[in-house]
Formats: C-alpha cells, structure tokens, sequence
C-alpha cells in the first residue's frame, strides 16, 4: 500500500561517524522554527500529532528500525507534513555526534528499550553521558521529557537527571497521576494495566561568560 509514497520530502539522511558534520536544522526546514526531538518514534503516533497540532514547530524523530521509520515517513508523506523529519539512525550517535549545540527546544524520550538484563543495563539510553549531551543541545530552558513503564528504569532516568546540575525537575507523576500520552506504547501498557512513570526536566540558564 505505501509502495508508491514519495518519502524524500519528510525523511532526513544519517550523517555517518566518518563525517566531522552536523545537521543544519534551519536549512532541513527552510526556516527559523524552534525544533524537538523525539528519539525512538516507534509507530509515531506521538509525533504526527504534535506536528499535525503544532505547525509553527519543527520535528525530528529518530528511529533504529527500518520498518518503523518507514512507516512513520510513509504516514507524514501521505499527510504532506513539513514541519516533520524522519531520520533513521541510532538515537545516540544522533544526538551525540550530529545535534549541535544550543538548538533544541524539546526532547521527547518516550518508553525507550529498557533492556532488563543486568549484563545489558548500559545499554540504556538514559545515562549521564545522555543527560550531558541533552544539556548541551537544549536552549536555555528547553525540556527534556521522558516516560517508562519500567520501574528500574524510571529511577535510573531521576537519578541521572537530578544528578546533572543543568537540569531542574518540574514534573513528575506516576501511575494514575500519570497524565495520559498518546504513544503507541503508552496505550498498550496502560491497557496492561501497567505503571507508567512520567518526568520533565528544564535545562537551567547558562552561565554568561
Ligand atoms: C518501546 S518502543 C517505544 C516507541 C514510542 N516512543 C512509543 O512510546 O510508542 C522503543 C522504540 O525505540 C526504538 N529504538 C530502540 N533502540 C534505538 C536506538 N538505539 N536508536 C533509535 N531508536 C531505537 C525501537 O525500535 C522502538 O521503536
């Protein structure tokens, strides 16, 4: 059925590590809107509706899977969204290496992989490193938002990020004062009955020199 959509318009090409570069949003748009970032899209019900609800604002989401990235790209063609790019790459070479800094106005981090296993923990994507390269792409006051349903997964996200002196927390709920969110997996967990644990973290004012 999507043989036939044009995806060039919403998808954005992988910089490659052997390339010292890094992604010019103004130009991926054509113009000066503030940018969020989503990492790790799945179906990409959350960021099709933002930039359907949002058009003054630009979004980039990233996705591992060739299948979902496709999906969510054939979805936002069909639907003519240019306020919305999808680029497949790993989420932390994407931010690491390719988001410059200082740009970023929001970071969504919606019930990443919570990789369970004691021998597979540091795999997790929100670490220190994560919350340092977060500080770094944020604008002043930018937020980062994040939501598991995982429970040693929720503290590890507070630990980091109430450890890291660029961020202050200014949201937190969980289980049923967990306001509901409209990711794919939020329905189904939350049909499971499942826990869900939400947190939001502004990035503090730089230092002026
Ligand atoms: C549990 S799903 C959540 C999807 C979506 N955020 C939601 O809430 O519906 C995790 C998603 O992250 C993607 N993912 C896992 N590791 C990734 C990585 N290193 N870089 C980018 N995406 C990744 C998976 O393919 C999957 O789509």
């Amino acid at each position: 059925m999507g043989a036939n959509v044009d995806i060039s318009p919403v998808t954005i090409e992988q910089i490659p590590l052997t390339q010292d570069r890094r992604y010019e949003f103004r130009d991926v748009f054509g113009n000066d809107n503030s940018v969020e970032l989503e990492l790790g899209i799945g179906k990409g019900r959350f960021l099709i509706q933002q930039a359907q609800a949002r058009p003054d604002v630009n979004f980039v989401g990233v996705e591992w899977a060739g299948r979902y990235y496709r999906l969510v790209a054939e979805r936002a063609a069909r639907r003519g969204l240019e306020n919305l790019r999808v680029l497949r790459d790993d989420a932390a070479h994407f931010i690491r290496d390719t988001v410059g800094n200082d740009c970023i106005h929001g970071l969504h981090v919606y019930f990443p992989d919570p990789w369970p296993k004691a021998r597979h923990i540091k795999r997790r994507l929100v670490q220190p490193w994560f919350a340092r390269e977060a500080a770094r792409v944020l604008i002043d006051g930018g937020v980062v938002k994040l939501a598991t349903d995982h429970p040693d997964y929720a503290l590890q996200m507070e630990e980091v990020f109430n450890s890291d002196a660029d961020f202050e927390q200014i949201f937190r709920a969980i289980g049923d004062e967990a306001p509901e969110g409209v990711t794919n997996w939020e329905v189904k967990f939350r049909a499971e009955g499942r826990t869900i644990h939400k947190f939001e973290y502004r990035r503090k004012p730089r230092q002026s020199a």
